[in-house]
């Protein structure tokens, strides 16, 4: 080669790498979604106001792999559903996504308990388990008309690896045979969680469409600026991803609609920084109206 074609060669490619590897566009968006259906306190679809202006995810929670509330035993990726499938039916699926053209329904997977226990990530092999969650899931997914999947286990008795590999692998499986078409993940700011969700963006980000950064697990008395420093960690740590601000609607912890969540909000939206807003949960807030849902929902609404 020529030393100047060389020369070339040497200048253009890292040119390429660094602006195809440059983490993607800051943008924001009109997202919000909200867990439902854990508490078993009768809130239904229809009970919460949207805004036609909004892309709405409801995320029913939780599809869990054990088997029963009574001294529940893990089942390998065979997931089964804990959330109020009474109030929270095929039915009300349909129903609800036929009225609302810009509603989305995704399920969750795993949580922090089954029944009076920790709900834990324990797969038997990477093989087994994918394919035992991929039958389990793609008939609870086709049988309730649902669109997408969020991963919130919170307990682990594997290595980050393996974790890795098998929501990796779901979310490919369940993506490619088109039984899905979004995925997303629900850390939180805890070692152990951060290890293992890491891991799986490492390998995995790409096909992951949001985090649902859990933001209100923080104590209780953040500040904004305290919100905000927690925000931009927490982006650089899943690098290039939609992560989302939250808050958890019985006001314990995190910081809280009184305490400037909103402010912070519009904060990030003038900084192109507002991927969207998620919320736990409608169980709790049809007590006092879902009021703090029809802000969220305007703030992402409006220009
Ligand atoms: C940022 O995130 C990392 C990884 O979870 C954590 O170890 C660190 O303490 C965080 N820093 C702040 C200032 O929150």
């Amino acid at each position: 080669m020529e030393p100047h074609k060389l020369f070339l060669t040497i200048l253009i490619i890292p040119l390429i790498i660094f602006h195809t590897s440059t983490p993607c566009a800051a943008a924001n968006s009109k997202l919000f979604r909200e867990y439902i259906g854990a508490m078993f306190k009768d809130v239904k679809f229809s009970d919460e106001p949207t805004n036609p202006n909004v892309d709405f995810h409801f995320i029913l929670s939780f599809a869990i792999d054990y088997d029963g509330l009574n001294s529940p035993s893990p089942t390998n990726g065979k997931f089964n559903i804990f959330w109020d499938s009474t109030n929270l039916s095929p039915s009300h699926v349909s129903s609800i996504k036929s009225k609302h053209p810009n509603i989305k329904v995704a399920v969750s997977l795993g949580g922090y308990t089954v029944g009076s226990e920790f709900a834990y990530f324990k797969p038997f092999s990477i093989h087994s388990w994918v394919s035992n969650a991929v039958t389990s899931l793609t008939s609870i997914i086709k049988t309730y008309g649902l669109d997408g999947i969020d991963i919130d286990y919170e307990h682990f008795q594997a290595d980050p690896e393996t974790f890795a590999e098998c929501i990796g692998l779901l979310i490919k499986t369940l993506k490619k045979s088109k039984v899905i078409s979004f995925a997303s993940i629900a850390p939180y700011a805890d070692d152990e969680v951060q290890r293992q969700y890491i891991a799986l963006w490492k390998k995995y980000g790409n096909i992951i469409d949001y985090v649902n950064f859990q933001f209100y697990a923080y104590d209780k008395g953040t500040t904004i600026p305290q919100f905000l420093s927690y925000f931009n960690n927490q982006s650089s740590n899943y690098v290039g991803g939609k992560v989302l601000a939250s808050f958890q609607s019985d006001l314990s912890r995190g910081l809280t609609p009184e305490h400037g969540f909103f402010t912070a909000c519009k904060m990030l939206k003038s900084q192109e920084k507002l991927h969207g807003i998620f919320v736990w949960c409608a169980d709790d807030s049809k007590a006092n109206g879902f009021i703090h849902e029809k802000q969220s929902q305007e703030i992402l609404a409006t220009h």
